[in-house]
């Protein structure tokens, strides 16, 4: 099993879409996927078409999970993980999509008990992860905006950490805060959770003859940063923003067109780095300004 937290500080810029689009690609290469929904927002559920509303679905937040884990309570994540296998149903596959969904004010408490116990409690979804790791090949796990007790979970939770960045300044910034956070994870955890971080999405990106001077400053900045661009990146498509409302990955419901393509490509790229050395990662060709559009 391996986990990769999809994260940065910067909010809307497309962490969830990326989480639940790559988690679906490599569902639908045959893989066991799970999807951890780990920010109060609860939109990675949404996009995967699940909600949790009323008592009895409260208990199956992640939130309620992770308090109870928490205070030394057994839990079982099979009793309360969804399986939305269903969703690739149309596609001849063996692999399966579960989700671990969650609920704002679960989330919300979770996040105060964690921040209380301090750092040392943060490896508490990876210690849960690896008891259910028979039962899957890959995690995705989606992360809040902004530094928190929970984003600090995600990490220390992880084995990778992709970030992602769109073609905007503050983007930049919070991706390369996010990478530096992911090297104190190792001291922070006394060792026990040592997260890679694996390179930067561009999401929301424009055709290059649409390039202007900060799409390309930050393309490039990203390189002068070493924060490691994946060579494919992902277009602004209505067709991934319109997708959350059917509850359904784009990548499931476009799957032999652009959208189904580009994830598939850049989870390539992905589990190919996971393999390398930093010193043979492809990264994009820096952009002369000349080449530039407008
Ligand atoms: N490639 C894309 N093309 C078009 N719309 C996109 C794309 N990626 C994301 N969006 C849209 O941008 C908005 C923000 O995306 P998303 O929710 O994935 O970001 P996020 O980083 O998870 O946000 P938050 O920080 O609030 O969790 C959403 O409305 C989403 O549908
Ligand atoms: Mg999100």
């Amino acid at each position: 099993m391996i986990v990769f937290a999809v994260a940065t500080q910067k909010g809307g810029v497309g962490k969830t879409s990326t989480t639940v689009n790559l988690g679906a690609s490599l569902a639908l290469s045959g893989a066991r996927v799970l999807i951890v929904d780990l920010d109060p927002q609860a939109q990675a559920g949404t996009a995967v078409g699940v909600n949790l509303t009323g008592e009895d679905q409260l208990a199956r937040s992640l939130g309620w999970v992770l308090q109870a884990r928490l205070q030394n309570m057994r839990m079982d994540l099979a009793s309360v993980w969804f399986d939305r296998s269903d969703l690739l149903e149309d596609f001849e596959v063996a692999g399966s999509l579960h989700l671990l969904a969650c609920e704002e004010s679960t989330m919300t408490a979770a996040q105060d008990l964690i921040h209380k116990k301090g750092y040392q409690s943060t490896p508490v979804l990876r210690r849960m992860l690896l008891e259910v790791q028979e039962h899957f090949d890959y995690v995705v796990i989606d992360t809040p905006p902004a530094v928190s007790s929970l984003s600090a979970t995600a990490l220390a939770a992880a084995d990778y950490v992709v970030t992602v960045l769109e073609p905007e300044y503050a983007a930049l910034k919070g991706a390369a805060a996010t990478r530096g956070t992911v090297a104190y994870v190792k001291d922070r955890t006394g060792g026990e959770c040592d997260p890679q971080y694996l390179g930067v999405v561009v999401n929301q990106s424009n055709p290059p003859s649409k390039w202007k001077a900060q799409e390309v400053n930050i393309r490039n900045g990203a390189l002068d940063a070493d924060l490691a661009p994946f060579r494919t990146d992902v277009r602004r498509d209505t067709r991934i923003s319109d997708s959350f409302a059917y509850g359904v990955p784009a990548v499931l419901r476009f799957a032999s067109h652009a959208p189904g393509k580009i994830y598939a490509e850049l989870m390539g790229q992905i589990l190919t780095r996971m393999t390398q050395p930093k010193q043979k990662w492809e990264t994009p060709d820096r952009i002369e300004s000349e080449s530039a559009g407008g």
